[in-house]
């Protein structure tokens, strides 16, 4: 496995394994209103406004999941169906946690939707701590949406 920083080419695959991740996850257990907005262009055009941020882990020559951290809060992470329960979010949520201690941060966060238990059960894995539910603002076309999130979160070695 390769972990790099993503390519301008591979905007549309990164959106649309983002796009299928995000349903596959959220569908269900999102409000009908926010899942309707999250469409492939909404998630291309998102992707393609943070690309120099997006980390990409590479097998087989093939993205298969990524990462955004935004300052002390680990953003997204997603990896395809097919690549999950084989170390690739493993891998890049170490990258992730590399990367934020490395510029200086020591209590990382990040938002999970409340009921994605398979994500929460990586987090935890992972040293992560569910600290509750709080209010998070999401990003959306011309305003944004309120949604109840669990907060994760990690105090970080030192680099
Ligand atoms: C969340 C995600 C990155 C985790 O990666 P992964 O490769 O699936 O993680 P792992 O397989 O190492 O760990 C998942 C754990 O949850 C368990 N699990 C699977 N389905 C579960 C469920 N429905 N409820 C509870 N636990 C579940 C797995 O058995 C595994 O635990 P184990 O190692 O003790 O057996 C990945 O599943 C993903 O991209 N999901 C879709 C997008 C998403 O939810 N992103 C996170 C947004 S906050």
């Amino acid at each position: 496995m390769q972990l790099r920083g993503a390519r301008e080419d591979e905007t549309d695959r990164l959106a649309r394994l983002w796009h299928e991740a995000w349903h596959d996850a959220h569908g269900a257990i999102l409000p009908p209103a926010l899942c309707a907005i999250r469409t492939f262009d909404n998630f291309r055009e998102r992707l393609h406004a943070q690309l120099p941020e997006v980390r990409v882990a590479e097998l087989g020559g093939k993205a298969v999941g990524f990462h955004i951290v935004r300052g002390d809060e680990l953003d997204q992470l997603f990896v395809a169906a097919p690549a999950r329960g084989q170390g690739v979010a493993a891998a890049l949520l170490a990258d992730a946690e590399a990367r934020m201690s490395a510029a200086g941060v020591a209590d990382a966060w990040l938002a999970c939707a409340i009921g994605n238990q398979r994500a929460a059960r990586f987090y935890g894995k992972a040293g992560w701590r569910n600290a509750g539910a709080i209010h998070k603002s999401l990003p959306i076309p011309g305003g944004s949406f309120e949604l109840q999130i669990w907060r994760f979160e990690k105090v970080l070695p030192a680099p």
